[in-house]
């Protein structure tokens, strides 16, 4: 099934007046955890624990920018951000609602969080900057059409220095693994794990003809 892309990206200006909530209050809202697809805090930490620890390891106190795209509420950059201070964060994310979150998760970073779909091609020129590392859940690409899935590749391929492919539940168990769902996607792991949740991944040469269904 084809994803009806919107016409225009959106990009909302930063709003003063969310500066002032505190943060741990903030965790109290049952959008912190639902906004990314969980039903709990303490599962949306277990699922995010793993991409946390890789991502650590790769951006040992490096000053580098971090790209997530399908980015929900920024709950996870702003983790992997606890463990590194020298990150900037970005993130795409289609529903305004879930960017207003983030922009409440991290305001220092506020204006770094765009509205848009990470297939458009005139939102990702407005990201057009080297990103140490970029976030990507791989099921994206098979839910669009390969014009859109080849301007994401290239911009990955111009823009980021690493890419990491991660997956949760159901998109796990629906494509046998995160392995066959990157490889659909066109990706391949740069990872010898029997079973990976999350992995750094490189475009395959091509992927574009041959792994989609
Ligand atoms: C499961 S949540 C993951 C959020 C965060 N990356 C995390 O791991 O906690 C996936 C998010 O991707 C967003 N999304 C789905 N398709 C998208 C697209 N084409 N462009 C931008 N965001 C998208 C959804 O709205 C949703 O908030």
């Amino acid at each position: 099934m084809l994803v009806k892309l919107p016409d225009k990206d959106v990009f909302f200006p930063w709003e003063n007046e969310m500066n002032s909530i505190i943060i741990s209050e903030i965790e109290l809202n049952d959008w912190y955890f639902l906004d990314n697809g969980f039903a709990s805090t303490a599962g949306m930490e277990s699922a995010h624990k793993p991409i946390i620890q890789l991502a650590s390891e790769l951006l040992v106190k490096k000053s580098s920018h971090i790209l997530d795209l399908g980015c929900g509420n920024g709950a996870l950059l702003r983790e992997i951000m606890k463990a590194n201070d020298c990150i900037v964060p970005y993130g795409i994310e289609t529903s305004l609602e879930k960017v207003k979150h983030a922009r409440l998760l991290i305001p220092e970073h506020g204006g770094n969080f765009h509205v848009g779909n990470m297939f458009c091609k005139g939102l990702l020129g407005r990201l057009d900057k080297s990103f140490e590392l970029v976030l990507l859940m791989p099921g994206r690409l098979l839910e669009i059409d390969r014009v859109h899935r080849h301007t994401l590749y290239n911009f990955l391929n111009r823009n980021a220095k690493n890419i990491m492919v991660y997956a949760y539940g159901d998109w796990l168990t629906r494509f046998e693994g995160l392995g066959r769902l990157a490889g659909l996607a066109g990706l391949r792991l740069l990872c010898n794990s029997k079973e990976p949740v999350v992995s750094l991944a490189a475009i395959y040469r091509d992927s574009e003809e041959c792994r989609l269904p």
